[in-house]
Parts: structure tokens; C-alpha cells; sequence
């Protein structure tokens, strides 16, 4: 499986599956088929309410836990350094598990007050997560939704960086000026909804490219974070569709890339035609 790597040298596998907002059976069934057809980055939250059966469908995978790297997130409303402790060990036992490889803040702000500020609540939370690191309770550790102003807070008051910030980025939505800063300070950027919730993958841009590459609009638009040196995150719960994400052996070359980069959030949700940006 290929990886990344993390700021600390940590690998961290390339495409993650990602489990909101499968629930119960269906998260179970989808996590298990994920790990058989050899996905081995598992990401999950506690708000997502199935960190239960992840930690089932992994123990069940008969894959060996150390093989499988598992991400899980602390409520967004928790701004308090205890409370990330203790919402840490929750995710833990809910789990079924020693420790975890990345556990991020999942938001800035509670998702009932978005936008609203919790600079000092940040702080605190993550305070939290480093103690957790530098007790090597878990391998990684970082944030969810940060924003430039959010990460710079962090970088003023606490003694260390996150090491992935998790967001919303898939082709014709990618925020390049806060990637670019997550990447001149090493910070790894996971996508979120990499296939736009499925809504982008009928643009005729996106269709042209996968008939060139002989692939899926899906596997196009997975593909194009990881050109850019963005781990995805796509979720399915349908077995073809499963296996289809995770094979993304095949490049698009720079062409392509500009073609991508050139889509917006209108043309994509809307199949308004694109003109590439000139270099
Ligand atoms: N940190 C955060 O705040 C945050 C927020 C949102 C999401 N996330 C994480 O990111 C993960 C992915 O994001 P997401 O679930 O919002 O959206 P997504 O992965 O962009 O899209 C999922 C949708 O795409 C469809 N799909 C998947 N593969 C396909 C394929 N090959 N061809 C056609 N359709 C396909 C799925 O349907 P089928 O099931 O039918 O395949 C589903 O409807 C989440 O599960 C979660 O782990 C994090």
C-alpha cells in the first residue's frame, strides 16, 4: 500500500476510507469489506456514532491491528483540556482499542456555533492531544476544518504543530491557499468529501479525463489530491464502488492537473463548461 508521510516521519497510507455517516450494520459491513479489499487507514469520529462497529469490522477483518492505521476525532464541542482526555479514552473503549494513530479536533467551533471563536478552547483541547503524544498514547495527533487564522492560533500558544489537518477539498472545491500553508509548515491535508458527495462526478470535464485515463470519474477525482499531495478520504458502502476507490495506480499529467484546477464549485455541481486557466 503506498503512503505518505507525517512531519514526525510517521507513513500514514495514502487513501483512507472515510465512515460518516455509516451506521451500525452498514458501517460494519462497509469498514470489513474496505480492509479485505486492502485499504488499511480507517477514518472515523465520535460524532459519527460507529466507533463500535469500526473497532468490530476491524477486529473481525482478521487483519492485524498494527497493520491498520485509525483515525478518530474529538467532538467539536469539547474545548477543555480534560474533557479531550477523557473524550480520548472514550473513543478508546468505544473502539476497542489501546490507542490510536491520529486523533484530530474535528472543528474550530462547535458545529451548532460554526464560524463562532474558541481560540482559548483550541488551545486547551489541543494542549490535550500533545500531552496524549508526548505520552505516546497516540501516534499523531491534529485538526479537522482549521482555517489559516485557527492553525495560527496554535502555532502562537501551543509547543507544538499539528501534523494533518483534516477538510472539505475535492476538484472544484480546492482551497489552495490554506493547503499551501499546511504544506510550507509541514502540516499533512487530508480531503474530506474528495468525491463531492458523488455531486461533481457527472461533469463532462471529469468524464473526459477518466475515458483518457480508462478510468471512473471517481477514480479521477481521487487521484487528483493525491497529484497534489493531498491524502482523500472517500466513502462507499457499495463493495464495487469500494475497491474502484482504492485502485488509483495510473497518473494525469500536467495537463490534466490544470484542466482540474481550473474547475469551480459552479461548473462542477452544475456542468457549466470549463475553460482552462492559461499557465
Ligand atoms: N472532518 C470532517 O468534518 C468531515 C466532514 C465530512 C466527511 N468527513 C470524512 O470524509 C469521508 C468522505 O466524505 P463524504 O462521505 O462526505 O463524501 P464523499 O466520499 O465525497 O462521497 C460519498 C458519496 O459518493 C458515492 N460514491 C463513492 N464512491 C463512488 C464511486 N466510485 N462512483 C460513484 N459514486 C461513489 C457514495 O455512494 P455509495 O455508497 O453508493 O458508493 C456516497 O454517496 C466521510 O465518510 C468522513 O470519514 C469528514
Amino acid at each position: 500500500m503506498v503512503s505518505m508521510k507525517l512531519s514526525h516521519g510517521l507513513s500514514i497510507p495514502s487513501v483512507g476510507f472515510g465512515t460518516a455517516p455509516l451506521k451500525g450494520q452498514e458501517a460494519y459491513e462497509a469498514v470489513k469489506e474496505a480492509l479485505r479489499v486492502g485499504y488499511r487507514h480507517i477514518d472515523t469520529a465520535a460524532i459519527y456514532l460507529n466507533e463500535a462497529e469500526v473497532g468490530r469490522a476491524i477486529k473481525d477483518s482478521q487483519v492485524p491491528r498494527e497493520a491498520i492505521f485509525i483515525t478518530s476525532k474529538l467532538d467539536a464541542s469539547i474545548k477543555t483540556y480534560q474533557g479531550a482526555l477523557e473524550a480520548y479514552e472514550a473513543s478508546l473503549r468505544a473502539l476497542g482499542v489501546q490507542a490510536l494513530d491520529l486523533y484530530l479536533i474535528h472543528a474550530p467551533w462547535p458545529w451548532e456555533a460554526k464560524y463562532s471563536e474558541h481560540h482559548a478552547g483550541n488551545v486547551a483541547a489541543f494542549n490535550a492531544l500533545i500531552d496524549l503524544y508526548k505520552a505516546g498514547k497516540v501516534k499523531a495527533i491534529g485538526v479537522s476544518n482549521f482555517d489559516i487564522v485557527d492553525l495560527k492560533n496554535l502555532q502562537d500558544h501551543c509547543e507544538m504543530l499539528p501534523q494533518v489537518n483534516q477538510i472539505k477539498c475535492h476538484v472544484g472545491h480546492f482551497p489552495s491557499e490554506l493547503i499551501h500553508y499546511c504544506q510550507a509548515h509541514d502540516i499533512l491535508v487530508e480531503a474530506y468529501s474528495p468525491l463531492g458527495r458523488a455531486k461533481i462526478l457527472q461533469h463532462e470535464t471529469i468524464h473526459h479525463l477518466a475515458s483518457k485515463h480508462g478510468v471512473s470519474p471517481a477514480q479521477v477525482c481521487l487521484r487528483y489530491p493525491l497529484e497534489r499531495g493531498v491524502l482523500p478520504l472517500p466513502r462507499s458502502s457499495n463493495p464495487a464502488n469500494i475497491k474502484m476507490n482504492f485502485d488509483l495506480a495510473f497518473s494525469l499529467d500536467e495537463e490534466d492537473l490544470a484542466i482540474l484546477d481550473a474547475l469551480t464549485l459552479e461548473s462542477v455541481e452544475f456542468g457549466t463548461p470549463v475553460t482552462p486557466k492559461k499557465p
